[in-house]
């Protein structure tokens, strides 16, 4: 039975998970939405789909609803088994519910959807933990990919319910999708930068080049914060200072414990 995992990405939660996942699961293929996008072949024929990304501002990052309503819908993929993952920092809230909506609008529905609570990626507002403190909520976060990853082995059918006024909120968030492209005029990038371009390797969307050896941004951002949480020198900054101060987070390169694994299988 083939598998695909889909993800998309900024600091590195989403695509750990995903590929936590697919350990679990033993899934064919994990592939960046972004790589979908320019050649949506690697889903035809794919009987288990699934679906990793965050939570950015109460709904789902823009270049999922275009991977959706474009790329899914156009693709040759009807999964049998089709589950969706939403990583976020503590209030998904309407999330679910406008990806349930897009799904549907797209002729997909989902056999499985869960939120997974993570570390908050959205320094304007939030501090990362200091280290025992993460290191607790990555044994937490283990725990659950693990439970979710064993669900989703079962194909467990596990859908969350529309909450109200889902169409109302849907069309507040389609709204302020374009808004959010050219917020990326509040980076500031410092002396300290080396020029060594991992700011736009790490841009889910492609919104970096490299000019002269400094990042160049084009005005079609999803504010993920990937390029300022990746970038070695911590060169990248805001024009606001963040409410907490600065702090950094790029996850583990897995949360799931090889025990863990073992134990499973
Ligand atoms: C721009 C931005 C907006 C966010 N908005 C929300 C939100 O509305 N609700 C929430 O629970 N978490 C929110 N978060 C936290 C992320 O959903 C969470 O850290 C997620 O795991 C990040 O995944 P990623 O590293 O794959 O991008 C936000 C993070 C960012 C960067
Ligand atoms: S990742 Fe940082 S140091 Fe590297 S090019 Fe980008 S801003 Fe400069
Ligand atoms: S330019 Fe925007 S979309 Fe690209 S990594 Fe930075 S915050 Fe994310």
């Amino acid at each position: 039975m083939r598998s695909v995992i889909c993800h998309f990405s900024g600091a590195g939660n989403s695509k750990t998970v995903a590929h936590d996942l697919s350990t679990i699961i033993g899934s064919d293929a994990v592939l960046p939405i972004g790589a979908l996008r320019a050649d949506p072949s690697p889903l035809e024929g794919v009987e288990t789909l699934g679906l990793v990304f965050p939570v950015y501002f109460f709904g789902p990052p823009g270049a999922i609803k275009r991977f959706i309503l474009e790329t899914l819908r156009e693709s040759q993929a009807r999964p049998s088994y089709l589950f969706v993952v939403l990583t976020h920092g503590g209030m998904p809230l309407y999330a679910p519910s406008i990806t349930d909506r897009l799904l549907a609008e797209s002729g997909f529905a989902a056999s499985y959807v869960q939120t997974l609570s993570m570390v908050d990626t959205y320094i304007p507002l939030f501090a990362i933990p200091g280290e025992n403190q993460l290191a607790a909520r990555h044994e937490r976060i283990s725990k659950r990919v693990q439970e979710i990853g064993e669900e989703i082995a079962r194909q467990e059918m596990k859908v969350a319910t529309r909450l109200p006024m889902a169409r109302l909120i849907h069309s507040l968030w389609d709204g302020s999708l374009d808004a959010r492209a050219s917020r990326d005029r509040k980076f500031r990038v410092t002396a300290d930068c080396t020029g060594c371009g991992i700011c736009a390797k790490t841009c889910p969307v492609g919104n970096i080049t490299m000019e002269k050896n400094r990042p160049q941004y084009h005005q079609a951002c999803e504010q993920c914060l990937g390029c300022y949480h990746h970038c070695p020198e911590h060169a990248i900054r805001l024009q606001k200072r963040p409410l907490r101060g600065y702090s950094w987070y790029v996850p583990p390169k897995s949360f799931i414990t090889k025990e863990r694994v073992h134990e499973s299988s």
